[in-house]
This record gives structure tokens, sequence and C-alpha cells, in this order.
């Protein structure tokens, strides 16, 4: 991706035609990579409470490196400033081997299986066999060259930022602090879910499951796919039928000073038919009805309602928030039912979705079973997050079918990126494309 040509491909002004080529260009993917996943920015790895014992790790990915986030030892005095928590590279500094191969588990080092380098948790080569080389009556033969010392070939170790138990983890050194990097506008939004209103600490969370796919698409189709609110009053069925998202809603669209995190927020109604929004909707089914009705048992929360970031001296009580975290997380709240999702890059044309749905420790037993049934309509086959998945893979093909021409249409509500109180808009789209081209150079 260094031909000049290339980088001023993007013809048109502002963001509002995002051209096709932008989804399925290998080498402005492999830009991507180097730009945005491996460059300064943020990404999520994992929740805190999957590796919540000393030695306890998991692989992660962040785009296409594999990581490893482990819970390192920490002396007892170190307690109140460090986390122990450490992501580094899933590669060995030796040849290059991917050595460690189970998803999850608990270790007091790393060894490499190739030549059994070991490392610490903390990523430090701890040592290595033969370094010195073999005796052979007076003499020594091989070994590491004079002078080779461990601490300068340990594991390739990232920057870690904890955020009420979501772990991030950049590759650069100039990454702002991560709440900087959220922004003043998104982070109400990360709080209201996670952060203790009375202790100021994050809140205790459960893992209740996980869900994983493989979407054939480019990976900022499923950011897009979040940041707009036009989609899901009329691709789904569930939504609109039953009032959880549509176009007759109370609703906000927030972003950040770059644009390139947003917050879409909402409040259920009734659902049931309203000419205005689902008159010729063909997803609307009036007469479709739930034969077990614990599916939408939605019971309020008290943490649900905050003080309206936006209007001081009031406050709001949203029943959906979708947070997403450029460039490869998703927070989602859909009335009792919470998690993450994970997007995974494979080449310009697939990534993989991971899904963890998670709670709170202070769950009753029927808060838990009710966030699992609500669960059900997300995931791979969720009554709703299937149609997105099978959309973005629609989309791809539109794209691969056509040549260099051609581009999206994204002007709902203008070609500004400004935030609004409606959903009628693809206001968020447009922003992150806007901050997209600034990293991208083109
Ligand atoms: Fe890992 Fe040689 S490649 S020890
Ligand atoms: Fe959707």
């Amino acid at each position: 991706m260094n031909a000049p040509e290339t980088l001023s491909r993007w013809q048109q002004a502002g963001s509002s035609r995002v051209p096709f080529w932008v989804y399925t260009d290998a080498q402005l993917y492999q830009r991507e990579l180097s730009q945005i996943f491996y460059g300064k920015h943020w990404s999520y790895v994992g929740l805190d409470i999957e590796i919540s014992n000393t030695g306890d790790f998991k692989l992660s990915f962040i785009g296409e490196r594999q990581v490893i986030m482990v819970r390192d030892r920490v002396a007892p005095r170190d307690r109140a400033t460090d986390t122990g928590i450490r992501v580094v590279e899933n590669r060995c500094a030796h040849r290059g081997v991917r050595f460690c191969q189970q998803p999850q588990g608990n270790a007091r080092s790393f060894v490499c299986p190739y030549h059994q380098w070991t490392y610490k948790l903390n990523g430090d080569l701890a040592g290595l066999p033969f370094k010195d080389g073999v005796k052979e009556g007076d003499c020594v033969n091989g070994g590491m060259p004079e002078g080779f010392d461990l601490k300068d070939h340990g594991l390739i170790k990232l920057r870690v930022a904890v955020l009420h138990g979501l772990v991030f983890a950049t590759f650069s050194d100039e990454t702002e602090p991560l709440e900087e990097y959220l922004g003043k506008d998104v982070m109400p939004w990360v709080n209201r879910i996670f952060k203790d209103k009375a202790t100021g600490a994050g809140r205790q969370l459960t893992l209740l499951g996980y869900n994983r796919q493989r979407i054939p698409g480019n990976w900022k189709l499923m950011m897009e796919n979040i940041k707009d609110p036009y989609h899901p009053g009329l691709l789904h069925t569930w939504f609109v039928t039953f009032g959880l998202w549509r176009a007759d809603q109370k609703s906000r669209m927030v972003m950040d000073g770059e644009g390139r995190h947003a917050v879409m927020i909402s409040r259920r109604n009734e659902g049931g038919a309203n000419e205005a929004v689902t008159a010729g909707v063909t997803s609307f089914k009036a007469n479709m009805a739930l034969n077990d009705d614990r599916l939408l048992d939605v019971v309020p929360e008290p943490w649900w309602t905050i003080d309206d970031p936006a209007n001081a001296g009031a406050s709001i009580t949203p029943t959906v928030t979708m947070i997403t975290l450029f460039p490869s997380l998703i927070i989602q709240q859909q009335v009792n039912s919470l998690s993450t999702r994970h997007i995974v890059p494979r080449g310009e044309g697939e990534f993989d979705f991971v899904w963890t749905h998670f709670g709170f420790a202070d769950d009753t037993p029927e808060m838990t079973r009710r966030r699992l049934r609500q669960a059900n309509l997300f995931g791979p086959a969720g009554f709703v997050s299937a149609d997105d998945g099978e959309v973005i893979e629609f989309s791809q093909d539109g794209f691969r079918q056509w040549g260099e021409g051609g581009s999206t249409l994204c002007e709902l509500g203008g070609t500004g990126t400004e935030m609004t109180e409606h959903m009628v808009t693809e206001t968020l789209i447009r922003s992150m494309y806007g901050y997209w081209k600034k990293v991208m150079g083109v």
C-alpha cells in the first residue's frame, strides 16, 4: 500500500460515500493492521475475571497478532497500584514460534516447545538450554555469543490499561491514556455499566458464557452495523415487532471528539403497530407472539438510570446502549442482556466475532437466568443478531462484484458528523470514516 495513487483514491469530499475498495483491498487492509491495530489505539483483550488467579492466562487477539493476557505475581506492597495483568505477544523471541497453544489455563511460566526457551509470566526471558554451550573436556562447544543478555530477548510486552475490569492493550508507546482515548462523552456510558456508583471502583462481574462466529465480511462492517441506528427497526423482526429498537423511540447518538467511538442510546416502547414506523415494514409481524414470554421478561435495574451527561440536573434511563470502541470492541446492553463483542480481523474479507456474556456478582439467581434467556437474542444464531451476520456477508458480496468506482451511499440525516437526538441518521458511520481517512492517510 505504498503507491500514492492508491492513497488518493478516495475521490469524494467528506465521508458519506465509502468506496467499495475500502472493504476489499488486501493491501489497504495490511495498512489498517499497522496504522490502526498495531498503531496508536487501545484494543480490547478481555475481562479481568477471565484470569482471576495468579498464573491464569487466556489467548486473545489484537488485529491478527495473537496475545496472551496473563495474571502475574505481584508483591503485596504493590497490589494497590499494580493489577498484575500483563499482555504479551504469543511469539517466541527465538525463532518466532506461536508457542502457547492452550486457549486458556494456568501456568508458572511459558515454555516454547521448539527449543524450550522459558519465559516468566511478565514476558521476560528466564532462561534457555545450552546458553553457555556444552563442556567437552576443557573446552566449551557452542552456546550463545559473548554478551548475549536474557534481558534483551523477552517477549513483546504491550502497554496495558484496565478500566473497571475491561482489559485493553496497545503496541504503541504514544497512545494517550485510556480514559482520554475513550473521551469525556463516551466515558459516562462505559461507567454506567461497569462502575460502582457507591465505591467508584469497578463492579464485580460474572462470566456467563461465550459465543463465537466467523463472518465473511470486512471487519469495519461490524463496527458500522453497531453505529447504524437506521437498520434495527427494519432488518430485525424482533426489534420492530416487540419495540426493542425502532424509530419511534427516544434515542440519542453520541460520539467522542475524534468520531471513532460511539454510543447508540435508546429507550424501548411497547411495540405493536404505529403507522409512522411500521406501515410497509415487511419485517414487522403484527401477529407474531412469543411462545415463551420469559424471553422478554424485562426487569428494570437501578443502574440503568444515570445523571444525564448532556442535560445538567436531569436524569436518563435508557433500556439499550450499544457502545462501539474503535477499533474492535462493542459493549452491548439490551434490556437485561449484557455482552462484550470482540472483532478479530482475518484478512480483508473475514473476521471472527467473539461474544462474552456477563452479569454482576450481586445478581440474584433469577436475574442471572433472565440475562441468559435474553442472551438468546444475540450471538451467531440469536433471534436478532443472526440477521446482522447474514447481511454483513451480503454487503461484502455486493462490494466484491463491483470494481474500482463503486461506493456506499451513507447520507441519511445529511453528510455531517454531529451528535443527534434521534435515530434516523447515519452520522456515526460518517464520523468513523472521517477518522479512518485521517489515520490511514487516504
Ligand atoms: Fe521458541 Fe526456539 S522457537 S525456543
Ligand atoms: Fe442489527
